[in-house]
């Protein structure tokens, strides 16, 4: 049983490692110092970080094995959040190892934590090791940087990801305008019970029960197009905008693209730009209650487990997972609509809410290894952000997965679209 799972682990560890692999190797050398995020380290920070993040927790926090190498556990601990450019200054380091020292660790941090698995599973008595849950923390830590990565690059002035598909379904594409769907007054379920899944993240538990007053919710985000009356009428180009000789663009993995190529997908903004936006249509943001009911809740009471139901998630659900390498023209996957009709709740961008990231009631920064991973982020100056994005693995779609973003920052993957009416 137990050697099952640590096959399991194994594989998909593998597997992830691969992808990362596959990733940076979008990555010139000569641009690994680059720092496209000014309040991020340089790309090579995150070929350190993500074995060195695996071996804190597994060897050196959970079975106490020690150090692999001091100098790198240490210096590639921890990525920066910095609120502004002085932060981000005092954080800025000139130095880092070479590429090549990079790698070795990299190498031996893999192989020592893959080596790990079974003394995880073998060890009685400890949450983190029931269920390998370290194990799934340090998956789920590879996955999510797996986006940063994606980010960093579509902030790059040039991208880098190679040569940008022809977007597949221009031709026919319909375009479908947003429809306010009315959710009634009714429950919101958010966070899962600690037995109910064999591993989620310290700000999932425990299950909260919100009651929502009755409101109404676009079927659809909103795009790049609709973003344009804005503009006209006197608001801000997003930051995800390009303004040259060459006309307007809008900046993805792949450089930036001729808008007409994402005119009709989700407009990439800030949680302010966000704010802005509804404001002048006469709307709000959802707070992540109404998004957790328009997207779970069915009018029978009973919940579910993905938008569109029980099934697991697949490619005609919702645009997740890394297919592709850009966001879709809105409205391609209606078979992912929740119970009240409202589409793309999962995939195709994050979608920012009204509601600062705090903890559910309960919360308990249960992950020893890792006390910060929620707590540091809770003093207000973030949002909570649903769904996923084009660049999100599908082992996050959990419903209990919760994501937030500092309200300002311009880089992530998130859209969002508009609610009325309700109380929130
Ligand atoms: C939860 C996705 C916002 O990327 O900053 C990675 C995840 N925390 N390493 C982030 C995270 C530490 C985090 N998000
Ligand atoms: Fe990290």
């Amino acid at each position: 049983m137990s050697e099952g799972l640590a096959a399991e682990l194994s594989e998909r560890l593998g597997a992830a490692f691969r992808r990362t692999d596959e990733l940076f190797a979008r990555i010139p050398d000569d641009r690994l110092l680059e720092r496209p995020i000014a309040l991020r380290h340089p790309f090579l920070f995150y070929l350190g970080h993500l074995p060195a993040f695996a071996w804190n927790q597994v060897g050196r926090g959970v079975l106490g094995a020690g150090h692999l190498d001091r100098a790198l556990d240490v210096l590639f601990a921890r990525g920066i959040d910095p609120s502004d450019g002085d932060d981000a200054r005092a954080s800025h380091r000139t130095s880092w190892p070479s590429i090549a020292e990079v790698r070795g660790y990299r190498d031996a941090a893999r192989r020592a934590v893959l080596d790990r698995v079974p003394s995880v599973l073998e060890r009685k008595g400890d949450l983190l090791c029931d269920n390998g849950r370290v194990v799934h923390l340090v998956l789920e830590h590879e996955l999510m940087h797996q986006e940063t990565l994606m980010y960093m690059l579509a902030a790059c002035p040039e991208g880098s990801f190679g040569r940008a598909p022809a977007p597949r379904t221009r031709e026919r594409y319909e375009r479908r305008p947003a429809e306010p769907r009315r959710i009634p007054a009714g429950p919101a379920t958010l966070g899962a019970d600690w037995d109910e899944i064999p591993f989620g993240w310290d700000n999932e538990f425990g299950k909260t029960v919100i009651a929502v007053p009755a409101f109404t919710l676009d079927s659809l985000p909103v795009t790049n197009r609709d973003w344009l009356a804005f503009r006209e009428a006197g608001g801000s180009s997003p930051r995800s905008w390009v303004e040259g000789r060459g006309g307007l663009s809008v900046r993805t993995v792949h450089g930036p693209l001729p808008f007409e190529l994402l005119a009709d997908a989700p407009v990439q903004v800030t949680g302010e730009e966000a704010r802005a936006y509804c404001a002048f249509v006469g709307g709000r943001l959802p707070t992540e209650a109404e998004l957790y009911r328009a997207a779970y809740a069915c009018p029978d009471g009973s919940q579910r487990l993905y938008p569109w139901g029980d099934d697991p998630p697949a490619p005609r659900h919702g645009h997740f997972g890394f297919r592709g390498s850009l966001p879709a023209p809105v409205g391609l996957s209606p078979d992912g609509a929740s119970a009240w009709g409202v589409e793309e709740l999962l995939g195709n961008g994050w979608e920012w809410t009204a509601t600062p990231f705090a903890p559910l009631p309960g919360f308990c920064a249960y992950a020893r290894t890792y006390p910060g991973y929620s707590a540091d982020f809770c003093g207000g100056a973030h949002d909570v952000v649903f769904g996923a994005s084009w660049a999100t693995d599908e082992r996050l779609l959990r419903r209990s997965f919760r994501n937030w973003y500092r309200r300002s920052h311009p880089h992530a993957f998130t859209s969002f679209r508009v609610a009325r009416g309700g109380a929130p």
